[in-house]
């Protein structure tokens, strides 16, 4: 499991800050050498630290959680409810393809989430072209590679500006 520094201290210092969840599935710890030829070079860390520090800039908190474990990714999710998590940006990797349990967790604490796919689901196994997250999702990215995840940020953090008014 990684789970980037974030946060605790920036919660702290930063009370009023609007915070983004960002959940990474199976597999995707291994990012910068799995696949590369498929999921690119880009590191999780690298991802995160992108992703921080651009929302940082508008006063916002990105929190990072990867599990290889089903029960830890609704875990983290459920908790989002009570922590006053705005926005989720989620890949649920290979849970995608499989997670009824996942999807209804996101259901069941109706935060809004944008899901991700770092290669283009459409144009590969067959197997992938369904997902159990797509429907609910405020909008699919993917095939864009890590610039994925900071497309989804934009539009997490324009989301988040129109609440505030
Ligand atoms: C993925 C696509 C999934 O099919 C696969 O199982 C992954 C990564 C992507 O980011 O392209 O683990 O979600």
């Amino acid at each position: 499991m990684t789970r980037p520094k974030r946060s605790q201290k920036d919660s702290a210092q930063r009370p009023d800050a609007a915070r983004i969840l960002v959940l990474h599935g199976p597999n995707l710890n291994l990012l910068g050498t799995r696949e590369p030829q498929i999921y690119g070079h880009t590191t999780l860390a690298d991802i995160h630290a992108a992703m921080a520090a651009r929302a940082r800039a508008e006063n916002v908190i990105v929190e990072s959680f990867q599990s290889n474990h089903e029960g830890q990714l609704i875990d983290r999710v459920q908790a989002a409810a009570s922590e006053g998590i705005g926005f989720i940006v989620i890949n649920p990797a290979g849970y995608t393809h499989t997670s009824v349990a996942l999807r209804d967790a996101l259901a069941a604490v109706s935060i809004p989430y944008v899901e991700v796919h770092l290669s283009n689901i459409h144009a590969r196994e067959p197997f992938r072209q369904h997902s159990y997250f797509s429907d609910r999702a405020a909008g699919v990215i993917c095939g864009l590679g890590a610039y994925g995840y900071m497309a989804a940020l934009e539009y997490a953090l324009s989301r988040l500006r129109d609440a505030q008014h």
